[in-house]
């Protein structure tokens, strides 16, 4: 079979376009800022791979159908005309020399049956941060085959999604588990300032990004990770520099607690979908303390370990007897009412009792309920919550950050996302409802004799105060 022949010329890449094309570890994250020319970067890589490579074969995904044909399917009909054929049904081009590029969606777990038992040589995961983890993990698994092509992961992203999370770690701080190789991660930031192309033929697209709400723009035009549209708790901050000094952080160094005060336990059940079990001390001003948990997860997020309530009570049962900070301590219970259902005889939180883990049921009313959360995250003028997170509740910490807001009931969160240990939270804190913190009163100082007659600054008069500061538990 002879093809007409074409001679392709691309377009000049931007310099980090141009940094990506010349990647080679086994996952590649080009990340960031919006119209950085990512999309773009996926279709050239991948044309320039099947070239090049005579055999190999390639996958290019995204959310949906319609976002692949608009984004990949037509511009590459356009681009690979007289180069590749096309075939609508299989949604693949084929090349003269025998490589393929296939186009792939998910929008659901169902649709991940389009991947079983299928091998791919090189994935192009276009918008990555839209999908779940699990999703990307078993889509990635297709990519292998014994064969001598490259095996590449390449990730565009920008941040936010479902997925924040699980790229935030991976790329961004760098914290891998024992089955992640540090040196098969490489990330390129990409901002919308590296799309010259752009930047000459739609001024008026940067201009737009300038106008968005001031987390989105930060996330969309500067390509910042701390922040995006759609986290349900932004006002949750994980910042290590300042565990010791515990200001503008929720999560801090632990400490010994003192014997006087108060301790809850708070909890939601799950068996299929993990358990969660809080742990809080309360100090004389009122602020709460997570001070440890219990969380039934395996190593799949989102996946429960599947123990029976005997199984979990006495384990909580252990804990409370066992661990400094709890045994010999009188221990407030709050659980989601559910647990009070008792459809199969015995309630679960009659097998809790049985076990000498006792609870009041908690309030279930969850607009009121995040509202409590977010009153107690908020920092006061010197950075001060009203909630704090010891570093080792590590469940909190990974899964507060990916709780999304409900597309539909904009003030709730999704409940697809992994949510146990915020329902749990919940309910401890309906269980000791605060006011929100009144808003910082205005600075008269300017108009005070000290600044007016005496030029002394502010700073000179009044001293940051302070919380006083806990014996730091070591390691
Ligand atoms: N190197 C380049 N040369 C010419 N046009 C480019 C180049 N890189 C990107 N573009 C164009 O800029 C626009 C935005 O790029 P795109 O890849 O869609 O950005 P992103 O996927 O990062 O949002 C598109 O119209 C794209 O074709
Ligand atoms: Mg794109």
């Amino acid at each position: 079979m002879t093809m007409p022949s074409k001679r392709l010329v691309m377009p000049p890449p931007n310099e980090k376009q141009e940094l990506a094309f010349k990647e080679d570890h086994r996952y590649v994250a080009y990340g960031g800022a919006r119209g950085g020319g990512k999309s773009w970067f996926v279709r050239w890589k991948a044309t320039l791979l099947a070239l090049y490579f005579a055999g190999i074969k390639i996958l290019i995904t995204r959310k949906t159908y319609r976002e692949l044909l608009n984004n990949h399917i037509a511009p590459l009909l356009g681009m690979l005309n007289g180069v590749a054929k096309y075939n609508k049904s299989d949604k693949c081009f084929t090349f003269p020399n025998g490589s393929t590029i296939w186009f792939g969606y998910c929008a659901n777990d169902g649709d991940l049956g389009q991947y079983q038992g299928a091998e791919y040589d090189v994935w192009f995961a276009d918008e990555a941060g839209q999908f779940q983890e699990h999703w990307l993990t078993t889509i990635d698994a297709c990519v292998r085959g014994a064969n001598k092509f490259p095996k590449r992961t390449y990730y565009t992203l920008n941040p936010g999604g479902p997925s924040h999370g699980y790229f935030k770690r991976l790329f961004i701080d760098r914290r891998f588990t024992e089955d992640e190789h540090p040196e098969d991660y490489a990330f390129i930031q990409a901002l919308v300032t590296d799309n010259l192309a752009l930047m000459e033929s739609q001024p008026e697209y940067m201009r737009s990004l300038e106008k968005l709400p001031p987390k989105i723009r930060e996330a969309w035009l500067h390509g910042g990770w701390d922040v995006y549209e759609g986290q349900f708790f932004e006002d949750f901050f994980d910042r290590p520099e300042h565990y010791a000094d515990r200001q503008y952080t929720h999560v801090i160094d632990p400490f010994e607690i003192p014997d006087s005060w108060k301790i809850y336990r708070s909890f939601d059940w799950g068996y299929n979908k993990p358990f969660s079990c809080g742990w809080w001390a309360v100090d004389y001003d009122g602020v709460v303390y997570r001070i440890l948990e219990l969380y039934g997860c395996n190593k799949t997020p989102n996946e429960g370990v599947k123990w029976t309530p005997p199984q979990v009570f006495a384990e909580i049962h252990r804990i409370e007897t066992e661990h400094r900070w709890l045994a010999g301590k009188k221990i407030i219970g709050i659980a989601d009412p559910a647990i009070w259902d008792a459809e199969t005889g015995e309630s679960i939180a009659e097998v809790a009792a049985k076990h000498q883990v006792f609870f009041t049921p908690g309030d279930n009313k969850r607009i009121p309920g995040w509202m409590q959360i977010h009153y107690r995250l908020a920092f006061d003028d010197n950075g001060f919550p009203m909630m704090y997170i010891f570093s080792n509740c590590k469940a909190f910490i990974r899964t507060i950050p990916l709780l999304q807001y409900d597309e539909h009931k904009p003030e709730d969160l999704d409940t697809d996302g992994e949510d146990h240990v915020a329902d749990e939270v919940r309910y401890f804190c309906m269980s000791r409802p605060i006011k929100p913190r009144a808003a910082a009163a205005p600075d008269t100082y300017n108009e005070t004799p000290m600044a007016m007659f005496l030029d002394i600054p502010k700073e000179d008069i009044k001293a940051v105060s302070r919380r006083p500061r806990m014996e730091i538990i070591d390691g």
